[in-house]
């Protein structure tokens, strides 16, 4: 029996959270999410076209990329267009590997100009784009569809400016996350997201996605934190938002109409975002859970006594979490448990953080509420239980196919959505499983075939969306519509709604060239 082991099954207070004597997190090492291997460069063969798989689809009325339009962008982006097939490959294919287009041309602009030349000219020729981050997005709206031309960010990394005392950082679009988290710290400033893809995505494509990720309990919405942008409109006009005031009540806020837009509206080139102040002690609490419930009174618990120290609330089911260990050989410190939670803080003050913590854990041990559970303070310790989670999208690739779902529920049915599907695919699927952001309602529901199956997505699709839509849920939390889930926005959104969305796309882009055949529905 491990360490962690002996440890779980002893009620005695002051060793049960007390952090492991042996060291078993250097067999855990250094988990963090090097997404680095799915960067777009990387080989993704063998997927399927989107235009195969969906063989109804239409091509828009664009025109064909020829020989003229390549010289033109090689004019104005000398050394930064790519047009070689054999290159394009991995920009041309989701992360997820359940997308794939057929471009034949990459522009690399580097400047906010650039990409207002690129837009104006694609506009005037009806020539198909789509922008592109990280292409870490998991419903497919980061990549062609069919033969549209590719924007990439990768070259747009400038960092304009870091102020320590208001906390604002001013950058390009195509700065990575985790770069800028990097850069941020040095001014004692930490970002107010944070996701698994950190190493990879894009400030653009997290603002255009609106990303959740894990820190939203804690800091909100990208609504609340973009203080300011500054987007390509699809006829090259630049849109200059780029304020970095906290307070601005002159007209509509139009930034707001950028952030969740996947691409559709204009292209991100700028961000101004409000940075919080970098916490100097961040601890984790990794518990076990016998049953649904018992994860929701840990959540109300660590809402009622962590407070304004409580950080991040995650879940993750033991089926989950056996995926995780089987296909990434990863090691659950607390093994057994039908539930985990993670539980972060971030504060101030190491001492009193921890004495809260400590006393936490101690209460829900007394109550009966939870037997069985880890805690790190250390930061090596605290990215390794992080890494557990955080690698979770990773290790269900490794099953073969993904079918990936990010719903929003109120949590008086949150985990059901699981059951009824794990019932309903039986053993046709190989895992079927739930973890996510609990502590902001959001599940993520996977599950994995060894390879693409019809008769299994038929048995997800439609009945998933009707059911979210019948629970009073949303059918996209976080990771938004792009190609996949555009034609079921009615599932979460009024006919009156979506029809204010089409108007402002034809407001904006009436040639539609912007991120076709994505977000909004194909009526
Ligand atoms: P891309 O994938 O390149 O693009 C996403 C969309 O934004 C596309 O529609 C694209 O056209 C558009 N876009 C990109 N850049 C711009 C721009 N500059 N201007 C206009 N449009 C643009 N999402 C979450 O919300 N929470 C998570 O916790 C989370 N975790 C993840 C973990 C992993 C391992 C992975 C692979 C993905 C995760 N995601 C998560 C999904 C994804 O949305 C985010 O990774 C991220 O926000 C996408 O950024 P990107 O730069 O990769 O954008
Ligand atoms: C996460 O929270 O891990 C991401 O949203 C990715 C996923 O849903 O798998
Ligand atoms: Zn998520």
């Amino acid at each position: 029996m491990s360490a962690l082991g002996r440890l779980r099954v002893s009620f005695c207070r002051t060793a049960w959270f007390h952090r492991p004597k042996q060291p078993t997190w250097t067999s855990i090492a250094r988990l963090a999410l090097n997404t680095s291997r799915y960067n777009n460069n990387s080989a993704r063969g063998g997927v399927v076209l989107t235009s195969e798989r969906y063989p109804s689809l239409q091509r828009g009325d664009y025109t064909a990329v020829t020989d003229k339009h390549i010289a033109f962008f090689e004019g104005l982006l000398p050394g930064r267009v790519i047009s070689d097939v054999r290159d394009l490959d991995g920009y041309n294919t989701d992360w997820l590997k359940t997308c794939r287009g057929a471009s034949q041309l990459l522009l690399r602009p580097k400047t906010t100009e650039e990409v207002s030349q690129i837009l104006r000219y694609c506009n005037e020729n009806q020539l198909a784009v789509v922008p592109q981050g990280g292409n870490t997005g998991l419903v497919g709206g980061s990549v062609p569809v069919f033969d549209e031309i590719i924007i990439s960010t990768q070259l747009m990394n400038k960092v304009f400016s870091v102020d320590e005392i208001s906390g604002t950082l001013v950058c390009q679009s195509g700065c990575i996350l985790g770069n800028l988290e990097t850069l941020i710290n040095e001014h004692d400033l930490t970002m107010p997201l944070d996701l698994g893809a950190k190493g990879s995505c894009h400030i653009g494509g997290n603002l255009a996605t609106n990303a959740g990720g894990i820190r939203l309990l804690r800091f909100g919405s990208l609504h609340g934190n973009v203080l300011g942008l500054e987007a390509v409109l699809p006829n090259g006009d630049v849109l200059d938002s780029l304020t970095t005031l906290r307070k601005d009540n002159t007209g509509y806020d139009v930034k707001q109409m950028f952030i969740g837009s996947e691409g559709t509206l204009g292209i991100i080139t700028a961000v101004s975002i409000l940075c919080a102040q970098k916490p100097s002690s961040v601890n984790v609490a990794f518990v076990g859970c016998e049953d649904f419930p018992t994860v929701l009174k840990v959540l109300q618990r660590s809402k009622e006594n962590l407070a304004e120290i409580l950080s991040a609330f995650e879940f993750i089911d033991r089926q989950c979490m056996a995926l995780t260990e089987r296909n990434l050989n990863l090691t659950n410190p607390i093994t057994d448990n039908k539930f985990y939670a993670l539980i972060e803080t971030s504060g101030s003050n190491p001492n009193h953080d921890e004495e809260k913590l400590n006393h936490f854990l101690e209460t829900l041990m007394e109550d009966g509420i939870v037997r069985d559970g880890t805690l790190a303070t250390e930061t090596s310790k605290v990215q390794a239980i992080w890494g557990l989670r955080e690698r979770l999208a990773e290790a269900l690739m490794h099953d073969g196919y993904c079918y990936k779902y990010d719903v929003s529920l109120p949590l008086s049915h949150f985990y059901e959505l699981v059951e009824v599907m794990r019932e309903r695919l039986g053993d046709k699927a190989v895992s079927v499983v739930g973890y996510g952001h609990v502590g902001d309602c959001n599940l993520h529901f996977n599950a994995t075939t060894r390879e693409f199956d019809e008769e299994v997505m038929g048995l997800i699709e439609p009945f998933i969306y009707d059911w979210v839509a019948e629970h009073k849920g949303s059918i996209s939390a976080e990771h938004g519509l792009g190609f996949k889930k555009k034609d079921f926005i009615y599932h979460s959104k009024s006919k009156a709604a979506v029809q204010l969305m089409k108007d402002m796309k034809r407001l904006l882009d009436p040639n539609g060239i912007l991120n076709p055949y994505k977000t909004l529905p194909t009526d």
